[in-house]
């Protein structure tokens, strides 16, 4: 099967020209400038003139079929694998979880199960630890070397559910050293927090907006410094998971000024959304529990310029939806009961391209190495996927810039009752969608298969190399 899609302004993280490009087998055999059909005769040809052609968007962060907060995340991964796909995604990295008392390979076993068959879009998976006796640090390397699991996600909050304690991240971080692992923290003081949390019910309150209240900004920043701190005893690279106010920014750029080998991501919905969205009537603030919380507005430029500046180094979504319908309402007593978390994985490219490139906040370049490039090399999957290069997969977007779409629960394809963005208007979206060389949407369609997506066995990170 072949595909030559010509006359796209071919965008990379580096890259701006119009070029065809020409796909066998699953991947990029030829760019070049009015290839001759006689020599690229194709199965199809894709008219790709006035739109960008970019690499398909790698989302590094979705929390699919996942149990949490006594319920399990709205999204299978057939129907998120889709929606990701509606927006631009054609990659994804997704959590095992190992709990305590269970190994990793039977979580790893488990969240394959839970993917095979059913996901559209090609996935791997990072793998949280709950807990970490020295049995698993020999499960670790396994982890790394031979299952392409070559990320480890540790919590510094949710005591009793994720948390886990200094020593044990300090162990995990020093195991990364010897086999090439790259360790994702969820920085936020969980014990502080929970003080916070006790007291705030205590005193009866038990509103939504409470949520984002017993959790400071502070209490960001200081996880955030402390992870960073144990990365740098124990000599590894860190990377920070959902980033979202100038607290924690700040650590990660002090430490960056140092030559310390600190990264991050932030979401678009630090981006986009602001705590004022707790204030909306009813328990209609439940919609945007999710942790860490929404923060001041005042954060979203200091993040837009951490973006430009290279001090944050990529845009994943921490997809992790509920409805609002029987799963957020759980907690419609007590904010602490409501399942944290929100959609994100079909409006990560459209909304980053309006607010940010059309905005003027980031290039085009930087869009795609925000949103592609940087995820795939930070976690072992470049180039053969996050870029547009001979050799890597055909995984590709033909983006219309001029689409103006109005983002709604009606007309997006999220397995969820409600949308964050409800009525926002924005210019850009992908108008077709390319997965290893087979068309998976156009014309507002989803045209790939139920299954098709495969498991990607991940190389090691390139963030010791710098990034
Ligand atoms: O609220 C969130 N972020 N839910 C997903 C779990 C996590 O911490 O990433
Ligand atoms: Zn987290
Ligand atoms: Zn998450």
């Amino acid at each position: 099967m072949s595909l030559l899609i010509s006359n796209g302004r071919i965008i990379t993280a580096s890259d701006d020209y119009v070029a065809d490009v020409f796909c066998e087998d699953g991947t990029i055999s030829a760019i070049g400038r009015n290839l001759p059909s006689h020599r690229f005769q194709a199965d199809r040809t894709i008219d790709a003139a006035g739109k960008y052609v970019m690499p398909g968007g790698i989302d590094v962060h979705t929390h699919l079929d996942m149990p949490f907060g006594g319920t399990t995340s709205a999204d299978d991964f057939e129907s998120g694998t889709i929606a990701a796909a509606f927006g631009g995604t054609t990659s994804l990295v997704d959590f095992a979880i190992q709990y305590r008392g269970k190994t990793m390979r039977h979580a790893l076993d488990d969240w394959m199960a839970r993917a095979s068959g059913k996901a559209v879009i090609d996935y791997g998976f990072h793998m949280i630890l709950t807990e970490l006796p020295d049995a698993g640090l020999g499960d670790m390397d396994t982890m790394v070397a031979a299952e392409g699991v070559t990320s480890f996600k540790l919590f510094m909050a949710y005591p009793g559910v994720f948390m886990v304690d200094d020593a044990t991240i300090f162990k995990a971080l020093r195991r990364t050293g010897d086999n090439g692992g790259l360790v994702c923290m969820h920085a936020e003081n969980g014990g502080v927090i929970d003080v916070l949390v006790q007291e705030a019910l205590r005193k009866g309150q038990t509103a939504p907006k409470y949520h984002a209240l017993t959790r400071p900004a502070r209490a960001e920043g200081e996880a955030t410094g402390r992870a960073i701190a144990l990365a740098e005893l124990a000599r590894v690279p860190i990377y920070i998971v959902h980033l979202s106010s100038a607290d924690a920014l700040e650590k990660v750029r002090q430490a960056r000024d140092m030559g310390l080998p600190a990264y991050a991501e932030t979401c678009p919905q630090y981006l986009f959304l602001s705590s004022d969205n707790y204030e909306e009537p009813g328990f209609d603030g439940a919609k945007y529990v999710m942790s860490p919380p929404l923060r001041e507005k005042w954060h979203q430029d200091v993040l837009w310029r951490g973006l430009a500046k290279n001090d944050l180094q990529v845009i994943s979504t921490d997809h992790c939806p509920f409805c609002m319908s029987e799963q957020k309402e759980l907690g419609k007593n007590d904010f602490s009961k409501i399942p944290n978390g929100a959609p994100g994985i079909e409006t990560r490219l459209t909304l980053v391209h309006h607010g940010g490139v059309r905005s003027g906040r980031i290039s085009l370049n930087r869009f795609v190495d925000l949103c592609s490039t940087t995820p795939a090399k930070m976690f072992g999957l470049f180039p053969r996927k996050g870029t547009i290069a001979v050799g890597s997969d055909a995984d590709l977007v033909v983006f219309d810039p001029n689409a103006d779409r109005t983002l709604s629960v009606k007309t997006l394809h999220m397995r969820v009752d409600y949308n964050p963005y409800e009525g926002t208007p924005v210019k850009g979206a992908p108008s077709i969608v390319i997965s290893r060389g087979s068309v998976i949407i156009e014309d507002g369609r989803f045209v790939g298969k139920k299954g098709a997506g495969r498991f990607l066995k991940r190389g090691p990170s390139l963030a010791p190399a710098g990034l």
